[in-house]
């Protein structure tokens, strides 16, 4: 490993206010997404899919790093073009899903454990080989009556340290991805008690496992009520208590927070963003950045519908959520943005 290198890129996808984009749905949560839309559930439509997404003119001016999943990172342009090469010459380094996804939890009923570790090493360096710079590993913490047990918190925080060292290893940035889910009725004090307890846990074990904190991107949720919750707090609120829990927990070595968007609406989680920037960038030791799916993707997906027709409109929709999102780091976004095509 080349520690230069890989605090160089963890600079870069946090560098001038860009952030960063997950199009590494796996192929059944792709295509779930695409049966609500009536779009074909084929290798051929989730191609087609990614390549609007990558090819949307001015990307790069707001997203500086994309994270793809295995099939799409070998995929091509119609024209042949690699995706990859689409990616890099539009100034976004590519990054990779190395994750197998959350499995349920032997002896922990409701609670789940990413797998992939097996074989982990091999796979990054093919990766690296073919251009990705970081990785990406999810680990899903629930929120319910009497989770999330310690047993689960540690299994997923030992694996995540495991995963973000063998990435270093790699050259390849980890992105670790703890998420407090939204679902249920928690409150919002509920959810920063378990983020807290969630990221202590997780930077014990990168400690323990020896990963450089400042070759790291932290990728958490936010501090949020949970979804059925009576109580939904305002967005400054919400800002505060997200801000405040990853104060008290996330060291300042580490260069960026890429928050995921959970399920979030693209402007809620933009003001919330917006929020955390507006009130806490003049003393946040960390970029406060975006790594958003949903909340960037959806309204593209909702406009293109599998037709060609609709690719442009779709992009420009994409664009503006990346503009939105890079408008809310800092603190500059605002709800006369929406509707007006910025
Ligand atoms: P969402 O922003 O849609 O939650 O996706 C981010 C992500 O990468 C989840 O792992």
């Amino acid at each position: 490993m080349n520690a230069q290198d890989l605090i160089e890129t963890a600079k870069m996808l946090v560098a001038d206010n860009k952030g960063l984009l997950a199009i590494d749905e796996s192929n059944p949560t792709c295509n779930k997404r695409f049966a609500k839309l009536g779009i074909p559930q084929t290798e051929e439509a989730r191609r087609a899919y990614r390549e609007l997404i990558i090819t949307t003119p001015g990307l790069g001016e707001y997203i500086s790093g994309a994270i793809l999943y295995d099939e799409t990172i070998r995929q091509q342009k119609q024209d042949g073009t690699p995706f990859i090469q689409v990616i890099t010459e539009a100034g976004i380094i590519p990054g990779i899903k190395v994750d197998m996804g959350a499995k349920a939890m032997a002896g922990h009923p409701g609670e789940k454990i990413t797998e992939g570790l097996d074989g982990l090493r091999d796979r990054l360096q093919e990766y690296f080989q073919m251009g990705a710079r970081f990785a990406k590993w999810r680990a899903v913490i629930a929120i319910g009556d009497r989770i999330p047990s310690q047993g689960c918190i540690e299994a997923n925080a030992h694996a995540l340290a495991r995963y973000a060292a063998l990435c270093q290893e790699a050259g390849l940035v980890p992105i670790v991805e703890p998420e407090v889910l939204m679902d249920g009725a928690h409150t919002l004090d509920q959810c920063s008690e378990v983020t807290e307890e969630v990221l202590q846990t997780v930077f014990n074990q990168l400690y323990t496992q020896r990963v450089m904190q400042s070759g790291m991107i932290l990728k958490p949720n936010m501090v949020l009520p949970g979804l059925t919750c009576s109580q939904q707090e305002s967005v400054d609120e919400v800002a505060d208590a997200t801000v405040n829990c990853l104060l008290r927990n996330v060291p300042a070595a580490v260069p960026g927070i890429a928050f995921l968007s959970g399920g979030q609406s693209g402007e809620l989680a933009s003001a919330r963003l917006n929020a955390m920037n507006f009130r806490f960038k003049a003393r946040s030791p960390w970029a406060l950045t975006f790594s958003f799916g949903r909340a960037i993707q959806q309204p593209a997906l909702d406009i293109w519908q599998g037709k060609e027709a609709n690719i442009s409109k779709a992009q420009q929709a994409l664009l503006h959520r990346a503009k939105c999102n890079w408008a809310a780091r800092r603190g500059e976004y605002n709800a006369a943005m929406e509707g007006k095509g910025v």
